[in-house]
C-alpha cells in the first residue's frame, strides 16, 4: 500500500521525525517562549518589542485579506448590535446565514445543494465524515464506513479529522487513527517517484495503489476519499496534472464519495475561486473555512451536493431528527463577516490579482532553485513550498535531527519574515492582497535566511 516506505528517499523518516522538530515540542516552547504579536496592518505584523514582520503564512494559511479590513470590522460590529447570536437547530435560522449560504451555492465550483455550517475546518471535515456514514446507511450499505486519505494530509484535529489526517504527530500517543481510516501515498512526484519514473507512470502507480487498497479492503466497505486539492500542511504538495483524473475514475468505478478539503485552497488561493477548479475535481462535498471569513472570525462551511443531501434528508426523516449540530454553527456575526469577505473578494478582483501575482511570486521563488540548498520549488497561485535538501542531485533529505528547515525559518524571522518550516520544506501562503513589491521584499528576506542557513550547513558539514 505505501510504496514510499521502501523508496530510498522515503518520507518514512520524515513522517515520523522531522515534521516534529525538537523546537516545536512543548518543553522547548516553554524554555524559548513564543513570539508575541501585538498588532497587524495589511501583510505586516508587529511584535511587543516593536519589530515588524511580513506575515508570509497568513497566520495559519487563513488571513487572506490581511489586517486592517475595516469593512469586516464594521460588518461584525453592526451584526453584534442587531443580533449577536441565534442558532440553526429546531427549524430556526437567521438572515446572515441564509445570505451566506445562498452566496456560497452561487459561487460553488460544481453544482451543490446545501451548506452545512460549523466553526472550524476540523468540524467541517468531521461533519463530512459523519454525513458520509449517514449517507451510506440511507443507501442500505452500512458496511461502507472506511475512509481513505493521503499520508501527510492534514484534515484537522477532532478525532475523525485527525484520523483522516496522515500525519504521524496527529496519531502517535493519541491512539489514532480510528479503525477504518486508511492512508495512501501522497502525490508528491519529486519525493515519492521512483528513479526514472515518468509523471504519468507515477500517477498510474498511485492510482493502482488506491485500486489495490480498495480491492483488498473490499469495495463494499469504502465510503469516501478525502483530499486537499493541493496539500498544505504536508509540505505544499501539488499533484501532477494526470493524478486526479485517474483517482476519480477509480472512485467512480467503486462508487466512493469524494470530499474536497478546501480549507486552505478555497477563495482564490490557487488562482481560481476554488482549488476544485484548479485541480479539476468533481467532489460530492467541499469543506471551506479559513479564507471564508479571512480568519476574522471562526466559521466553516460544508457544501453538499443533491445526491448526498437527498439521502441524508430521507434518513433524518427515518431517524426523526438530523442529529448533527453545534451551538455556534453559522453564528450570525461570523456569517455576516464571511459574506462581507466574499464581497471584498469580488469587489477587489482578488482571483485576478492572484493570477497577476502568481508569476512574480512563483517566478521569484523559482529563481532560488539554483541555490545550493534548494531541491524543489513547487506551488500554485499564492501557495508555495521550497524544499531544502542535503544533495540536489540525489534529492537526499537532511537528517531530520539537524532541523535545517526550522533553522531557516528562525533566520527568516530575524530578517523580518514569518514563514513556516514543515520538516525541511519552507511553506509560503501570504495574504492574497500582497503587492508585487511586497512579494519581492518577502523573497529577498527569504533569500537572506537561505544564505544564513547555507553558512550553518556548510560549517556543520550537513551536505551529503
Ligand atoms: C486542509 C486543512 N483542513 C482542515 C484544517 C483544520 O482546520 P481548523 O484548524 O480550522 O480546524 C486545516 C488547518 O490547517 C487544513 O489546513
Amino acid at each position: 500500500m505505501t510504496d514510499q516506505r521502501t523508496h530510498p528517499n522515503s518520507y518514512e523518516a520524515r513522517d515520523t521525525a522531522s515534521i516534529v522538530h525538537p523546537l516545536t515540542n512543548l518543553k522547548a516552547h516553554l524554555e524559548k517562549g513564543p513570539l508575541v504579536i501585538k498588532e497587524g496592518d495589511g501583510i505586516w505584523v508587529t511584535d511587543i518589542h516593536g519589530k515588524t514582520y511580513i506575515e508570509g503564512m497568513s497566520g495559519l494559511w487563513c488571513l487572506s485579506l490581511g489586517y486592517g479590513q475595516e469593512r469586516l470590522v464594521k460588518a461584525a460590529t453592526e451584526q453584534m448590535s442587531h443580533l449577536p447570536y441565534y442558532h440553526l437547530t429546531n427549524h430556526k435560522s437567521h438572515q446572515p446565514v441564509i445570505e451566506l449560504a445562498e452566496k456560497l451555492l452561487e459561487i460553488a465550483p460544481v453544482p451543490m445543494s446545501k451548506i452545512w455550517f460549523s466553526n472550524s475546518g476540523s468540524e467541517g471535515n468531521d461533519s463530512a465524515a459523519r454525513i458520509v456514514w449517514y449517507y451510506w446507511n440511507n443507501q442500505k450499505q452500512p458496511k461502507k464506513r472506511k475512509m481513505i486519505s493521503h499520508l501527510r494530509a492534514y484534515h484537522g484535529n477532532t478525532i475523525a479529522s485527525a484520523s483522516l489526517s496522515g500525519m504521524h504527530y496527529n496519531h502517535a500517543s493519541f491512539g489514532l487513527p480510528l479503525e477504518g481510516f486508511l492512508h495512501i501515498t501522497p502525490p508528491h512526484y519529486y519525493r515519492n517517484a521512483h528513479q526514472d519514473e515518468s509523471e504519468d507512470a507515477f500517477t498510474s502507480r498511485l492510482a493502482d495503489e488506491l485500486e489495490k487498497l480498495i480491492q483488498h479492503e473490499g469495495p463494499d466497505t469504502i465510503a469516501a476519499f478525502f483530499t486537499e486539492p493541493i496539500m498544505g500542511s504536508g509540505g505544499v504538495i501539488v499533484p501532477p496534472d494526470s493524478y486526479y483524473d485517474k483517482i476519480q475514475t477509480i472512485l467512480k468505478k467503486y462508487d466512493i464519495l469524494l470530499v474536497a478539503d478546501e480549507v486552505i485552497t478555497a477563495f482564490g488561493r490557487t488562482g481560481n475561486m476554488f482549488g476544485t477548479t484548479t485541480m479539476k475535481l468533481e467532489p460530492d462535498m467541499i469543506v471551506c473555512a479559513k479564507g471564508l471569513s479571512s480568519a476574522y472570525l471562526p466559521i466553516s462551511a460544508l457544501m453538499i451536493n443533491e445526491r448526498v443531501f437527498s439521502a441524508i434528508s430521507d434518513e433524518s426523516s427515518e431517524v426523526g431528527v438530523f442529529g448533527l449540530t453545534f451551538t455556534y454553527s453559522g453564528h450570525p456575526v461570523s456569517a455576516k463577516v464571511a459574506s462581507e469577505t466574499l464581497r471584498i473578494y469580488e469587489d477587489e478582483n482578488i482571483v485576478e490579482h492572484v493570477t497577476h501575482m502568481e508569476p512574480i511570486f512563483l517566478g521569484g521563488l523559482h529563481l532560488l532553485a539554483s541555490h545550493p540548498l534548494v531541491g524543489e520549488v513547487r506551488g500554485k497561485g499564492l501557495l508555495a513550498g521550497v524544499e531544502l535538501v542535503a544533495n540536489k542531485d540525489t534529492k537526499k533529505a537532511f537528517d531530520p535531527k539537524y532541523g535545517v528547515g526550522k533553522y531557516c525559518a528562525d533566520r527568516a524571522e530575524e530578517h523580518g519574515l514569518i514563514i513556516r518550516a514543515i520538516g525541511d520544506t519552507i511553506a509560503f501562503c501570504p495574504p492574497l492582497i500582497i503587492t508585487e513589491s511586497e512579494i519581492k521584499l518577502m523573497i529577498s528576506r527569504f533569500n537572506a535566511a537561505l544564505d544564513d542557513t547555507l553558512i550553518m550547513v556548510r560549517k556543520s558539514r550537513y551536505f551529503e
